[in-house]
């Protein structure tokens, strides 16, 4: 729940996006948040107070001038309880009241009261967006600190294509996340590999583990909300690209090592390599370039295999060296076997999954193997568990 004990004020201005600000109220919920909806009148030509009241169990507010509250005061009791208010979707006409300190309904009088941060999903026509006169008020909103989310570019409801689309709610929920996260690593560069990689036999068939990737993906993700620069070399998986993170896709062990090493050569400097990926300790070295075939009486194919580069001891080993941290999945001995592939490895710290069959779920346990000794991040998400883990190597490149 990365937005447990955050009250977010979720303003919704007159667009045809309104209608997915009932999503984004959900979901905004369901990452632990309280949604208190504030609508301005255009806004409820587009769906109603009702929708917004059934999803958050609370009152909508729209009226400046709603007697039922009673000292009037209801400008500055909502803003006053928010952790932060965000707008989506934001209109034109919107962002140039808020740009210009207009206070002429609830929702633009509430901003202007407000001592908290305020974050605004612009949506609208893309000739609206490219409009100078809005592009003045968006950059003055930004000079002004506010976080500008979005726009977006695709298709947009009058049937036109470009820049002006809102964010799509999950996206709106992943920036509200990461605006609240610390930003422990800010102009750090963080390289992580993640997933299985796949070492072929023949053109369809290979060898391959069960990794997911989404630890790797996770602590990609968590790098990001901390405001580093991440590279995520991939190996095949199907799961989404965190937001603001550069992927490199990869299939085999050697096309890893060779994106490891390429991205480390081409990068200024790299502060942290966090090595995730399950990565195969042997090839096929005879792999065949066409289909194998089952012959009549043949015998299985004999496989050779050649060792494969470990790229987490060749990292550790370079002289510009990054801040190196290895996953361990052992079966037994957890501790002394972490510590020895610590040691072997040459790496400073060492994470291994606590108990087995890890691969694929969402949460996880792990135990933290330093020069100090151990201890265990205990049971939670591998969202919750990443933010702990990058707190930690924020904390030891901090003291570097
Ligand atoms: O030796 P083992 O595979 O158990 O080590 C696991 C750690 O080493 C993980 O961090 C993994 O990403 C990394 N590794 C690597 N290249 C290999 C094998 C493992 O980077 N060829």
């Amino acid at each position: 729940m990365e937005l447990a004990n955050r009250h977010i004020l979720l303003g919704v201005t007159g667009g045809v996006a309104a209608y997915k600000a009932a999503e984004l109220a959900r979901e905004l919920q369901r990452h632990g948040a309280t949604v208190q909806v504030v609508m301005t009148e255009a806004a409820t030509r587009f769906v109603t107070a009702v929708t917004f009241q059934a999803l958050t169990g609370r009152r909508v507010f729209t009226d400046q001038w709603d007697s039922s509250i009673p000292n009037n005061m209801a400008h500055i009791e909502l803003s006053r309880q928010a952790d932060a208010i965000l707008i989506a979707p934001a209109t034109a006409d919107f962002l140039a009241k808020l740009a210009h300190g207009r206070a002429d309904d609830l929702l633009s009088t509430l901003c202007l009261a407000r001592s908290c941060p305020l974050l605004v999903a612009p949506a609208m026509n893309r000739e609206m967006w490219a409009n100078l006169a809005t592009q003045r008020n968006a950059a003055q909103l930004v000079e002004d600190g506010v976080a500008l989310l979005g726009p977006d570019s695709g298709d947009q409801a009058c049937g036109e294509t470009g820049m002006g689309r809102m964010l799509e709610p999950q996206d709106l929920v992943e920036e509200t996340v990461a605006f609240f996260a610390p930003k422990a690593l800010a102009s750090r560069r963080v390289l992580i590999t993640a997933g299985p990689t796949f070492e072929p036999i023949d053109p369809v068939r290979g060898i391959t583990n069960l990794s997911s990737g989404k630890m790797g993906f996770a602590i990609a993700r968590a790098c990001r909300h901390a405001g580093a620069d991440v590279t995520l070399v991939a190996g095949p998986t199907t799961l989404p690209t965190p937001r603001g993170v550069a992927r490199i896709d990869v299939t085999t062990a050697q096309q890893m090592f060779e994106a490891v090493t390429g991205s480390l050569d081409l990068a200024p400097r790299t502060d942290a390599f966090v090595a995730v990926a399950a990565v195969a300790d042997w090839r096929v070295s005879n792999a065949s370039t066409s289909k194998l075939k089952k012959t009549e009486g043949g015998g299985p194919p004999a496989l050779q295999f050649a060792e494969n580069p470990d790229i987490l001891a060749s990292v550790a080993a370079r002289p510009d060296a990054p801040y190196c941290v290895g996953f361990a999945a052992e079966s037994e001995n957890l501790e002394k076997n972490g510590q020895d592939k610590r040691t072997r490895k040459g790496v400073p710290l060492l994470v291994a999954n606590i108990g087995h069959a890890t691969f694929g779920r969402d949460d996880n346990e792990l135990l933290i193997i330093d020069a100090q000794g151990t201890r265990t991040l205990e049971r939670a998400s591998k969202n919750v568990l990443a933010a702990q883990l990058v707190a930690l190597i924020a904390s030891r490149l901090g003291a570097s």
